[in-house]
């Protein structure tokens, strides 16, 4: 997606500067990934990957209940203009979703987002314990799920880049 585009749905939707800053962050780390992706010899759709973190936090503050939450939101939105490929990796960058990730775009979308609190990158354990994710998603046992990820992600790139 242009840029262009991005920058009318943050307008569209009146996402405030500091969730844009966060989707920035988890772009970058998304880029970090990507490139050590490439360079272990994994094709990539790079574009879908970068503006799904661009846009995947968009109705962060329109989710008023958890049945609906704010990836289902984005991931309609983007379903409604035809964006199915980006609908799915916005929809399953939400927590709950570790065990419905089925490619590596979606897993470094949903990875990225996990190593950034606000506008910084943090360790999964920072975001986990040290910061406080909120506590209504603090469930251990799909923490230990993202640890794996982690390590499935090493096991493919070697040592992180961030
Ligand atoms: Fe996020």
């Amino acid at each position: 997606m242009k840029k262009t585009q991005i920058e009318k749905i943050y307008k569209e939707n009146a996402v405030p500067a500091n969730i844009i800053r966060h989707m920035q962050k988890v772009s970058e780390v998304a880029e970090l990934l990507i490139k050590k992706f490439k360079e272990a010899g994994v094709s990539l759709n790079e574009e879908l990957i970068i503006t799904a973190c661009l846009v995947h936090d968009v109705m962060r503050l329109k989710e008023d209940n958890k049945s609906v939450n704010h990836a289902l939101l984005m991931g309609a939105y983007l379903s409604r203009t035809g964006e199915d490929e980006l609908a799915a990796l916005v929809t399953k960058h939400h927590f709950e979703h570790i065990d419905d990730l089925e490619n590596w775009e979606e897993k470094i979308v949903y990875y990225s987002d996990k190593r950034v609190a606000h506008d910084r990158i943090v360790s999964l354990k920072e975001r986990f314990t040290e910061i406080g994710e909120r506590i209504a998603y603090r469930n251990p046992e799909l923490e230990k799920k993202v640890f794996e990820l982690e390590q499935e992600i090493k096991n493919v790139i070697g040592p992180l880049p961030v």
